[in-house]
């Protein structure tokens, strides 16, 4: 497939080596294929359809989403090969900071505590955030959560959003899949989540409801990077010719639909 591009690497045994080594140790996420070509390493958390999820229809248990697209789009544009990781989404800025991953792309929203930690692109979607309910609940407004059981991801958003309504019994959970779980059989009264993602999980739990709640903090997603890295710089003109190109819109309305709330505020 890619065997054609820096052929001259794979003369010499020992030069092939010591580029993997080289690479190893500039950054650890990322390896040098066999043929040269510089592979890239993306940490997710594969719970969030349709951004990325774990594709069990095809028996294949690939990761597959907008994200993993966005991804697959520029690094190829870039000529790098991409190999994908799952972890908890609470362990993917960790995963940065240790070099053992060369981006995250797991709709990932730019907060200022985050920029601490991490660079991050352009922001490249929108979303919000929603109250999922088991139906006819009344749970609809931030108010109606008081003394209630609500789940969020851990390390996310909207446990920072749950967090500052006050008086919420809080249930930090790893997985959003898990989250869904809990709230069918009863065990929590409502999450908040984005409604990008709660879409997808209505249509399939017709028991469930959602009511979007006003934008508190910050919203949208981008990619992040560790600190200083080079790849932004790579990334962002890639991203921005598949906004003004028409790519991202067709991204999006593949996985979100024309229907999708974000979807218009983005073509706006
Ligand atoms: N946008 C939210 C955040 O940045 C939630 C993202 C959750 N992503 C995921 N792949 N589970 O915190």
């Amino acid at each position: 497939m890619a065997i054609k591009r820096r052929k001259f690497l794979v003369t010499s045994a020992l030069s092939a080596i010591l580029t993997v080594a080289v690479a190893a140790c500039a950054s650890g996420g990322s390896g040098t294929a066999e043929d040269g070509t510089r592979r890239l390493v993306m940490a997710t958390s594969a719970d969030y359809p349709p951004y990325e999820y774990v594709d069990s229809s095809s028996g294949t248990q690939e990761i597959v989403g907008f994200d993993v697209e966005i991804a697959q789009y520029i690094t190829e544009e870039l000529g790098y090969e991409l190999e994908i990781q799952n972890i908890d989404f609470n362990s993917l800025i960790p995963a940065l900071q240790a070099n053992r991953a060369d981006f995250v792309m797991a709709g990932m929203t730019p907060t200022e505590e985050r920029r601490q930690n991490v660079d991050f692109s352009d922001v490249y979607y929108e979303a919000r955030n929603t109250i999922v309910s088991r139906q006819g609940s009344g749970l609809t407004s931030p108010e109606s959560l008081a003394g209630k059981a609500v789940g969020v991801q851990l390390g996310s958003t909207q446990e920072q959003a749950a967090r500052d309504l006050e008086g919420l019994d809080l249930k930090p959970l790893n997985r959003i899949t898990e989250m869904i779980q809990e709230l069918k059989a009863g065990r929590i009264d409502a999450i908040i989540m984005e409604d990008t993602v709660a879409e997808g999980f209505l249509a399939s739990n017709p028991d469930l409801e959602a009511n979007d709640i006003p934008n508190t903090g910050e919203a949208g997603s981008a990619i992040a990077f560790p600190q200083g890295s080079e790849l932004r710089d790579e990334f962002n003109p890639v991203l921005q010719e598949m906004i003004s190109s028409g790519k991202m819109d067709e991204l999006i309305t593949k996985w979100f639909g024309d229907e999708s709330p974000a979807a218009d505020e983005l073509a706006e």
